[in-house]
């Protein structure tokens, strides 16, 4: 039926009766909050690039996970900042490894909190890059297979340390089957993960390298991250990150690949998380300080975007504002 027997409006002006066929609905516990912790203690360096962040040390970090877990966010996602990086990422994988430090502090407290960890080698290779680099000749190239051993290490290393969730970033060809492996074999069989499935070569990473020291020394991080171009790839790196036993697949960055959530979510029906990325949330923020922008009311509809372009869980850098907005 047609206008006038059919009106959309009918449903819009009532408040509750708009609220009641809502579609897509945000709630605290679909929110990851992103931390960086480094060695120290009363640390709380501001990282000028995303506003309100920091680089923590343990003691502190504990607090500040404390304090999300009070306006309600659920998870926290940890990034370590070594203190010394070698061509190895030795401290990645060391049980006194800045980021095992951390869960056990985080452990000890029982936060009502799951502590998920980001599994990666970037921050803790000398030259920033997410594999072992091999030189051959003038050519530098990233040997994918030598470098599942250490990021297998690292994910049970994680695991030891009490991580709840490992989240291997590094898109390595072959890395979810490793990483799997690796932690049924030392028994943390029902230890589940959460791959970066499909993660793009980005712009939009930006603050984070700042924030996690991360920046590769030379050259980029093309020859393993996607071509933002392709779509059907990341359905394959989805497809494979399933058989090899990835339990939630992530789409990363969220805001400009909103499509790419969609086709995911809709030919594997799997939970599908979405990386809201540093400089996503940097665009908002700098746009909300020259007063272009309301900061709360274009976050909540970017992340009620990604809600329901099909993301089951939203990693944030605006999960504590956005729980809070959101309590009852
Ligand atoms: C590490 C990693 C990156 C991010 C998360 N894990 C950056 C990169 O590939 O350089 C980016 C997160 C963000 O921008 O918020 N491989």
């Amino acid at each position: 039926m047609a206008y006038p027997q059919t009106r959309l409006r009918r449903l819009r002006s009532h408040p509750i009766l708009r609220a009641m066929v809502r579609e897509a609905r945000l709630n605290p516990d679909q929110l990851i909050l992103p931390l960086f912790v480094r060695h120290g203690r009363h640390v709380r360096e501001p990282i000028a690039s995303l506003p309100g962040h920091h680089q923590f040390s343990v003691d502190r970090l504990v607090r500040e996970a404390a304090e999300a877990a009070r306006v309600g966010v659920r998870a926290v996602l940890l990034f370590g900042i070594p203190a010394k990086k070698d061509a190895r990422a030795s401290e990645s994988y060391a049980p006194s490894g800045i980021v095992q430090q951390a869960l056990r502090a985080l452990k000890d407290r029982r936060l009502p909190l799951a502590v998920i960890t980001d599994v990666c080698l970037c921050g803790y290779m000398s030259h920033g890059h997410c594999g072992m680099v091999r030189r051959q000749g003038q050519r530098v190239t990233i040997d994918n297979d030598a470098s599942l051993d250490l990021l297998a290490r690292t994910a049970v290393s994680h695991a030891k340390a009490g991580a709840e969730l490992v989240a291997p970033s590094d898109m390595m060809d072959g890395r979810v089957g490793a990483i799997r492996q690796a932690l049924d074999q030392a028994g943390f069989t029902h230890l589940p993960i959460m791959s970066y499935a499909a993660k793009y070569a980005s712009s939009f990473y930006g603050p984070f390298r700042e924030a996690a020291e991360s920046a590769p020394r030379f050259g980029d991080r093309t020859g393993y991250q996607m071509d933002p171009a392709n779509a059907h790839e990341a359905l394959r790196e989805v497809a494979l990150d399933l058989e090899e036993g990835a339990d939630i697949v992530m789409v990363k960055p969220a805001l400009a690949y909103l499509d790419v959530i969609y086709r995911v979510k809709r030919r594997f029906g799997c939970p599908v998380a979405a990386y809201h990325v540093s400089g996503e949330h940097a665009m908002v923020k700098a746009a909300a300080a020259k007063g272009w922008l309301d900061e709360t009311k274009a976050s909540m509809e970017i992340l009620l975007a990604m809600r329901r372009a099909g993301a089951d869980l939203i990693i944030t850098y605006g999960a504590k504002e956005a729980a809070k907005f959101l309590q009852p």
